[in-house]
């Protein structure tokens, strides 16, 4: 595996590499679970290189979110990478990816001041900051194919509108979600759980569930019923603090006037100080 640092690195790597042959990228702040890996893979299995990049990106994160305490078990990722057959090792810092100050943002319409980009959760400035660093990750490795995984559902269609509508012509492959075996989808920041917490986090996959069922069940129920009923789930966590419940559909995001599928429920929640999402896609 090769290691580069600079964007200068990885532009000159690319430039020397033969035209034939496909490249996957997995774009990833690190902190690297089953769900990194299963794309990671997929990445190596469909393409004839493989390239990972590993940076925790500043812009994406609000002044008062979780940047600092963001987990960064840098050797343990490389050797995880370095394992896995991963070809080349995209892992700059802060300053050779924001040498001077940023004045140019990608901001992607709609999509990304709904769900987590609301006022009221995130921020739309939150997709802003992940859009901009995906393209800047796009432009410098110019993959054939980009994966992404389902758990970052809004993420995904934001990526996915973004390369439409810039003309990027990189495929984006969805890739499912990655779960423990009590549901929980995996993510860096469940490390950051306490033992109680981690006991009952299953609970926000199990009230999507629910929430499945309801809206495949043959009684009529109002928005405002079903809402009620995943909260009274979500609210059987002790200390819970419900972000957000909303059912939309799966390609404007925008809400839905009645429970119906298909549609993408999606959740965020907080558990002390971490904070959770989860979403599932519901068909017919
Ligand atoms: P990060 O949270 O590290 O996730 C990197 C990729 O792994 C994303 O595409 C995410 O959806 C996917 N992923 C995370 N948990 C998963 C799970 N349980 N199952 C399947 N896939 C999972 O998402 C980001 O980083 C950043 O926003 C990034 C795109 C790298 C831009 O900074």
């Amino acid at each position: 595996m090769i290691t580069l640092t600079t964007p200068h690195q990885i532009q000159s790597w690319r430039k020397r590499l033969p035209a034939r042959g496909s490249i996957g990228f997995v774009p990833t702040m690190g902190a690297l679970h089953d769900g990194h890996l299963s794309l990671i893979k997929r990445a190596k299995k469909e393409n004839a290189l493989t390239v990972v990049s590993l940076f925790v990106n500043p812009i994406q994160f609000g002044p008062k979110e979780d940047f600092a305490r963001y987990p960064r078990p840098r050797r343990k990722d490389t050797a995880l990478l370095k394992k896995t057959g991963v070809d080349v090792l995209f892992a700059p810092n802060t300053k050779a990816m924001y040498p001077n100050d940023v004045l140019t943002s990608v901001i992607v319409k709609d999509l990304t001041d709904t769900l987590c980009g609301a006022p009221s959760s995130r921020g739309p400035a939150h997709f802003s900051g992940v859009a901009t660093v995906v393209a800047k990750l796009f432009n410098l490795v110019r993959p054939t194919q980009a994966y992404f995984g389902l758990k970052d559902y809004q993420q995904v269609r934001i990526i996915e509108q973004m390369n439409e509508d810039l003309n990027m012509g990189i495929t984006i492959i969805r890739c499912p979600t990655v779960r423990d075996s009590d549901g929980l989808a995996r993510s860096s920041r469940n490390t950051l759980l306490s033992p109680q917490e981690r006991k009952v986090a299953p609970l926000l996959y199990a009230a999507l569930q629910r929430g499945r069922k309801l809206l495949r069940s043959p009684r009529k129920m109002s928005l405002r019923e079903f809402r009620h009923q995943i909260k009274s789930t979500l609210l059987t966590i002790p200390n819970v603090k419900i972000d957000y419940i909303e059912l939309v559909d799966p390609k404007t995001l925008h809400k839905c006037e009645s429970p119906r599928a298909p549609a993408l429920l999606a959740a965020a929640i907080r558990l002390g100080t971490t904070r959770l999402i989860d979403n599932i896609l519901v068909t017919r």
